[in-house]
Formats: structure tokens, C-alpha cells, sequence
């Protein structure tokens, strides 16, 4: 076992996030001695590792109990949650006992949304497997479900106590979900770090092999953002709405896209136009933004989108904007690190920055 830095989230709520290698056994310790209990909740794709964590749990003197859930986006059912509560209920699960989230971010946004329902909370200990869960979803206590009429619409802010970030989980994550994880990376790089641009730029190789010591320091270095902005802001009212720098068109890609895409390969195009927006809007210097499409093109994330889509596009940003006040909203930056809201763009500059993005 090996833990090579404790990130601490403070403010409204108090969580640890472990970052390490090896660390089954941390993951047992995070576990409250108050109860007896413990659901794992994994995607049936990670069956085997998940019994090799019941296993320890049981080592350690607790009744483990796993709570096999569709992989990916089919999770987030009220179908899967009822499962989950029909498990605890049968187990007798009491509010001193606790739930452990075990994959990626579609997991560990199921299990935070069980664990904040049962009984009005019980403990949730966080484990992502997936570098989006690691860097992002697993991170600041945004659980939730889908309905039918859309993403995310039934969830509640619920922090976990411990979030444990084994790097040695990702050994088996296959390349291309580890590239599309790192567009999150990148996110982090402009609106607040640009030594992660750095390090990417350096040796794009190196910086995405997780078995390295840079790929360590970069998913330290976004913890530690992510850190900082859900201490300052757990419920979004303010700071942390600039998580979603380019979220706003990254979204209604993924929407256009029929949630076939992976999230990271949506928000690089939602960067690049935000960037654009913002250049247009005479905020944004040219060299940054031609930053944002060199450092993306070396990850292989795509930077463009085909022009017939720009209606169907703004349609979806517009259904979304009536979660926020009435208008529409971009994260967007003055430069490096000097992140801002944009409000109300007209239609004009909205479709000259999208005309900047398209496909050739
Ligand atoms: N994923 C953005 C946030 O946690 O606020």
C-alpha cells in the first residue's frame, strides 16, 4: 500500500480524498467501526475485483454485501436505485452501515444517490475506477439518477466521508477511456492550472500512462482544484459553476449524439467553442485558443463539430437553460486560469463561434 497525498475537502462538508497505489486495505479502514453493513455497489463488469474487495472487507470484520448494477449510463435507474434498496432492506441495513461506490462515474453517481436516500444517509465511501470518476464525478457529493426527461434530473448533494484513488485501478482501463478522460484534465488546466497544460504538452505519452509519476502529479493536481472549488461552493451557487467550463454545448453534443459518445470527446468540442466564443467577444487572445486545439488534437480528442447540427444544438442548450434562471450560460475565460460567466450571448455571436468549429 502506498498513499502519496491526502487532499481534504472542507467547508460545508468535511471528505478525505486518498490518492495512492494499492490501497484495498485503506478502502476497508475508511469503512465507520459504528456498523456492521457494507453494500458495494459495482458495475457487473467489474465482478471480479469487486469480490476481491468483499473479500477484504470481510478479512476486516464486516458482512459485505454486493450490489451487481448495469456498466455505464444504465446505472442511473430509479429501476437500479429500488434494487439497491431492496438489497438493504432484505440485509436489514441500518444507518450506522455504509455503502461503498465501486467504478466509474455512472456507479459511483448510483451509489452516493442510495446511499443519500436510505434511511436520509447512511456513510458513502467513494471509489472511482475510471479517470472521469478520479478526477471529477466521484469528487464533491453530486449524486443523482436520470428520468426520462433527461439526465441528472433526481439526485441530492451528498459528500462522501472518503474518496480512495487507487491509480492501479486504471492499469486495465483501456486507452482511448483514459484520452477521453483526460479532456477533463485539460479542463482543469485552463480554468485554473496551466502547469497540467505543461506536463501534457511535455510528453503527452508519459503524462497519460498512469503507471508514471507525472500521470500521478496531474490527477493530484485536479483533486486538488476540485478540491478548492467544492470547499468553497458544495451546492453551486457560485464558484463551482466553473467546473462546467465547456459543459453548455458538451452536453447537447452528447444529447445530439444519443449518449453514445463518450462525455470527454463532447466537452473538447464544448472547450474549443467557449474558447472561440470568448475570442470572438474580443477576451480571449488567439494563441489560447489555438492552445486549446493543439493540446486537445495531441490527446486525439475531437475539435470540431458538422455545421448541420447548430440548430438541433441551441435547441438542447435552450431546453437546459430553464435549470438556470432563464438564460443561457457559458463558462468561458479572459485567459489561462481567469475563468468568468458569459450570459446571454446573442444568437449572432453564438453562431460565428460555431461556424469557427466546424467540420472540413
Ligand atoms: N462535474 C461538475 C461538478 O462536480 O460540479
Amino acid at each position: 500500500m502506498s498513499i502519496d497525498k491526502v487532499i481534504t475537502i472542507s467547508g460545508d462538508v468535511s471528505c478525505e480524498v486518498v490518492i495512492g497505489r494499492a490501497l484495498l486495505e485503506e478502502v476497508c479502514k475508511s469503512v465507520s467501526k459504528n456498523g456492521k453493513k457494507v453494500l458495494v455497489v459495482h458495475p457487473v463488469g467489474l465482478s471480479t475485483s469487486a469480490e476481491l474487495l468483499r473479500e477484504a472487507l470481510i478479512s476486516a470484520g464486516f458482512e459485505a454485501i454486493l450490489a451487481g448494477v448495469p456498466d455505464s449510463e444504465d446505472a442511473k435507474r430509479v429501476e437500479v436505485a429500488a434494487f439497491c434498496w431492496g438489497i438493504m432492506g432484505q440485509s436489514d441495513f441500518t444507518r450506522s452501515d455504509a455503502v461503498i461506490g465501486f467504478g466509474g462515474g455512472s456507479t459511483t453517481d448510483l451509489a452516493g444517490f442510495v446511499a443519500a436516500t436510505w434511511l436520509r444517509g447512511v456513510q458513502l465511501i467513494q471509489v472511482p475506477t475510471t479517470l472521469l470518476g478520479m478526477v471529477d464525478a466521484s469528487i464533491g457529493g453530486k449524486t443523482g439518477i436520470n428520468t426520462a426527461e433527461g439526465k441528472n434530473l433526481v439526485g441530492a448533494f451528498y459528500s462522501p466521508t472518503r474518496v480512495i484513488v487507487d491509480l492501479d485501478t486504471l492499469n486495465t482501463l483501456p486507452r482511448n477511456e483514459i484520452l477521453a478522460g483526460f479532456a477533463e484534465v485539460v479542463k482543469y488546466g485552463f480554468i485554473s492550472d496551466p502547469r497540467i497544460l505543461e506536463l501534457i504538452e511535455q510528453d503527452v505519452d508519459n503524462a497519460t500512462n498512469p503507471s508514471t509519476d507525472v500521470f500521478r502529479e496531474i490527477i493530484e493536481r485536479c483533486v486538488a482544484i476540485k478540491a478548492r472549488v467544492v470547499s468553497g461552493d458544495f451546492k453551486e451557487s457560485g464558484l463551482r459553476e466553473i467546473l462546467n467550463y465547456g459543459h453548455t454545448l458538451g452536453h447537447a453534443i452528447e444529447h445530439a449524439e444519443r449518449y453514445k459518445w463518450r462525455h470527454g470527446a463532447a466537452i473538447s468540442i464544448g472547450m474549443v467553442f467557449v474558447a472561440e466564443l470568448a475570442r470572438i467577444a474580443g477576451r480571449l487572445s488567439d494563441e489560447v485558443v489555438d492552445r486549446h486545439r493543439s493540446v486537445l488534437g495531441l490527446l486525439g480528442l475531437p475539435v470540431s463539430y458538422p455545421a448541420a447540427k447548430w440548430n438541433q444544438l441551441v435547441e438542447t442548450m435552450q431546453r437546459d437553460k430553464k435549470s438556470r434562471a432563464g438564460a443561457l450560460r457559458f463558462v468561458v475565460l479572459d485567459d489561462i486560469a481567469k475563468p468568468t460567466i458569459m450570459t446571454a450571448p446573442t444568437p449572432e455571436i453564438l453562431h460565428a463561434a460555431y461556424q469557427e468549429i466546424l467540420d472540413s
